[in-house]
């Protein structure tokens, strides 16, 4: 099924962050030619180091080009699709994490210009398909144990980044139904793994991971009974890649998860049993407005991609932690 991508021109938007630098390594080993078009925000080129050489600001493999320039603003974006025969689109970019986002909800708005972009050029050229990154934010404060693309939502979906997702799933769901131009909405439930931001900006598992290796207590919001869903970044985009591949996932919304809820207190349990460092979980005042469970039906993403994530919790942290472990420094 993936061979199809062989030689095919794929734009991957947010390419030098987490998730989108993982998913340009895998669609250069399937053969595909990558564009990673990033404003390195959050993103940072050592994310890049299988295909580029910051050092010399030059690509090391040729199937792999790198630009700096800005989704939300029309004249960086209108380039990048004029200046390549671009196949397939992964629209990545945007502004996360909690605490930037609570801290500037403004800027997260100017995401809704790269849609604009995105959408507009993708028609424009013809493109064969886009893969829009979503969230299990989307979804609000949960109304159901298992959340279902179909299920009930919570419409009062309290912060900018819920809501500025929902308006780009509605835009690329609109664009398929008027335009034709295929597109498929992924919803993310928490992605973990090597690269990930662990500071203060960052994301639950690298943050204790990070606070772990430093020999500090691992810090846990409230009772730490609050539940998430990880899915190991290999296997995200793994499914990322069959929801492009398929056209029985055009003009759908699909959760991207594991289905199966671990309360952070428990993955600050497993973080430390790894590092095999004598520490105890430390507990802080519960956030406001923290959600209390959070958990994808992964029914629809089962039928649809014919594939769920194949990694343990457990071995996806020991594979994290053996990251962070070996390049601590680099990932602060
Ligand atoms: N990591 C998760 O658990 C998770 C969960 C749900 C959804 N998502 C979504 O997945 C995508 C990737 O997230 P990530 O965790 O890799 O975050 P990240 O911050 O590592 O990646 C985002 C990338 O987008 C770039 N970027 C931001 N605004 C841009 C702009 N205007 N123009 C060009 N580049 C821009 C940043 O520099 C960064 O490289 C995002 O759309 C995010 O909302 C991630």
């Amino acid at each position: 099924m993936f061979g199809q991508l062989q030689n095919k021109t794929i734009l991957v938007t947010g390419g030098a962050g987490f998730v989108g630098s993982h998913l340009c390594e895998r669609l250069l080993g399937l053969g595909a030619k990558v564009i990673c078009f990033d404003n390195l925000s959050t993103g940072r080129v050592r994310n890049l180091s299988f295909a580029y050489d910051a050092q010399n600001a030059a690509s090391t493999n040729p199937n792999f080009v790198f630009i700096q320039g800005d989704v939300n603003v029309a004249d960086d974006t209108r380039q990048v699709f004029l200046s390549y025969p671009i196949d397939y689109v992964f629209h990545y970019a945007a502004v996360v994490g909690v605490k930037r986002v609570w801290e500037k909800p403004f800027a997260v708005f100017k995401d809704i210009e790269g849609f604009n972009n995105i959408l507009d050029l993708s028609v424009m050229r013809g493109i064969k398909k886009v893969v829009f990154s979503s969230s299990s934010e989307a979804y609000g404060e949960p109304v159901e144990r298992f959340e279902r693309e179909d299920g009930i939502h919570n419409p009062g979906s309290r912060d900018a980044y819920a809501l500025t997702k929902l308006v780009g799933e509605n835009l690329f769901l609109g664009y398929y139904e008027k335009y034709k131009l295929p597109a498929t909405v992924l919803r993310f439930f928490n992605v973990y793994g090597p690269k990930q931001e662990s500071s203060a900006y960052g994301f639950v598992a690298g943050v204790f991971i990070k606070q772990v290796l430093e020999g500090k207590s691992p810090t846990v919001f409230g009772d730490g009974k609050q539940t998430r869903d990880f899915v190991y970044v290999d296997d995200n985009i793994e499914l990322a890649i069959r929801a492009l591949l398929s056209d029985k996932t055009n003009g759908e919304v699909i959760n991207i998860g594991k289905g199966k809820p671990t309360a952070i207190l428990e993955l600050a349990e497993q973080i430390i049993k790894i590092s095999g460092k004598d520490l105890k979980p430390e507990f802080l005042p519960a956030r406001p407005n923290d959600i209390k469970y959070r958990c994808p039906d992964i029914t629809k993403m089962k039928r649809l991609l014919d594939q769920e994530p194949q990694f343990s919790l457990e071995e996806g942290l020991k594979r994290t932690f053996d990251w962070y472990k070996d390049n601590y420094s680099r990932s602060v």
